[in-house]
């Protein structure tokens, strides 16, 4: 086993959860697919199996999204997951991609740049130029290889994608085929394919989508954490399952340290404090939680090797800071008027005005 690997693929880092759910799985399941789609949701949202092994929740949220997001994969649509930055969007595809097809590692990532080959095929030009076009000399793109092989294919921020580069994917949906004319065959899709795609609504908008794309998807929009209780505890967990990842020495987090810190960012997103008393105004950037498990994290690694391994107000003020202010003078401005009206008025938080003053 490859022990060293900084970050493990989903299938390998669960294989003994996704083993255990699959010897107890007795409902129907999909063609292609290793698991039920209720066995699937039950990997996402956590469990207990009949021999007593422990399924970890890996979505933190409201159970039904999980449920139409499995079914969708068993339809004849592809699964769009959209939402802001930061709301598990990556996250739940690479779960359910290892779930459903016991890997998740069949990604092409999405930029302005992305090609058509990188959606279809590209070839490989020394055996294409000594042997002319053949099998051998093609370069399966990863969604080919989903197609091929009966397995979920993910493409990550879909929106990003050039429109006419986005086109290709239509008729790969609609005919679950895709064309070679240079060898003069198509490549037809095994059962068990899908594709996953997800988008950050905070980019160009997904309205952007061409009509004809949008209709072979069902879209699922991951939300912002609902309340401080549902967002402390994934950035808990979060925090606490990467902790052991780095083997960071330090004690786990204080749970009212780490509501303070998801306080400060649901207060700032929302422009409101959360006795809904005072407004506040935004910063220009989107203070995710998935920010908010950094800066978290990082604090317990300075605590760790710098402090007394204890997480403490001076561990996270920078880092705190450094999420909030994006833009050297309008966030500035934000940010030190929520430090004086809201943040050294509370109670028990004068340490964090401190500590925040120090390094803003
Ligand atoms: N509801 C949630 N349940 C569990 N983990 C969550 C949840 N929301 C956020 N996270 C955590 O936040 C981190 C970031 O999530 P991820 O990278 O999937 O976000 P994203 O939606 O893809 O963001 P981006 O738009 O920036 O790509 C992950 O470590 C994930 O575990
Ligand atoms: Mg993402």
């Amino acid at each position: 086993m490859t022990t060293a690997v900084l970050r493990q693929h989903a299938e390998t880092e669960y294989a003994h959860e996704l083993a255990a759910l699959a010897r107890f799985d007795e409902r129907p399941r999909p063609p292609g697919w290793r698991l039920s789609p209720q066995a699937v949701v039950t990997y996402l949202m956590g469990g207990t199996l009949e021999d007593g092994t422990e399924i970890t929740p890996k979505y933190i949220g409201e159970r039904r999204l999980m449920e139409v997001a499995v079914v969708t994969l068993a339809t004849d649509r592809a699964l769009l997951l959209l939402g802001v930055p930061g709301t598990a969007k990556s996250w739940v595809s690479e779960h359910l991609a290892a779930a459903i097809s016991g890997d998740s590692t069949l990604l092409v990532q999405g930029t302005a740049g992305t090609a058509e080959e990188a959606i279809r095929y590209g070839w490989n030009y020394a055996r294409l130029l000594s042997e002319g076009p053949s099998r051998a000399a093609l370069v399966e793109s990863p969604i080919l290889r989903a197609m091929n092989e009966g397995r979920i294919a993910r493409l990550e921020e879909l929106t990003r994608v050039p429109s006419d580069v986005q086109d290709t994917l239509i008729t790969l949906l609609s005919e679950k085929t895709l064309p070679i004319p240079e060898l003069n065959e198509e490549v037809q899709a095994v059962r068990g394919f899908n594709l996953i795609a997800t988008a950050n609504n905070r980019d160009r908008g997904v309205n952007e989508l061409s009509s004809a794309l949008k209709r072979r998807f069902n879209t699922v929009v991951l939300p912002v954490p609902d309340s401080l209780e549902r967002e402390v505890e994934i950035v808990l967990t979060r925090v606490e399952k990467l902790g052991r990842a780095l083997e960071i020495p330090a004690r786990p987090p204080a749970l009212e340290e780490v509501r303070r810190i998801v306080t400060v960012f649901r207060e700032l997103r929302a422009g409101l404090t959360e006795d809904g008393r005072s407004k506040l105004k935004s910063p220009s950037g989107t203070l995710s939680t998935a920010e908010a498990i950094s800066v978290v994290s990082h604090g317990l690694a300075l605590a760790a090797h710098f402090g007394d391994g204890e997480l403490h107000a001076a561990d996270v003020a920078a880092s705190l800071a450094g999420a909030v202010v994006k833009d050297p003078v309008q966030d500035r401005v934000v940010w030190l008027e929520y430090l004086e009206t809201v943040v050294k008025e509370r109670d028990g938080w004068r340490d964090l005005y401190r500590a925040c003053r120090e390094v803003s």
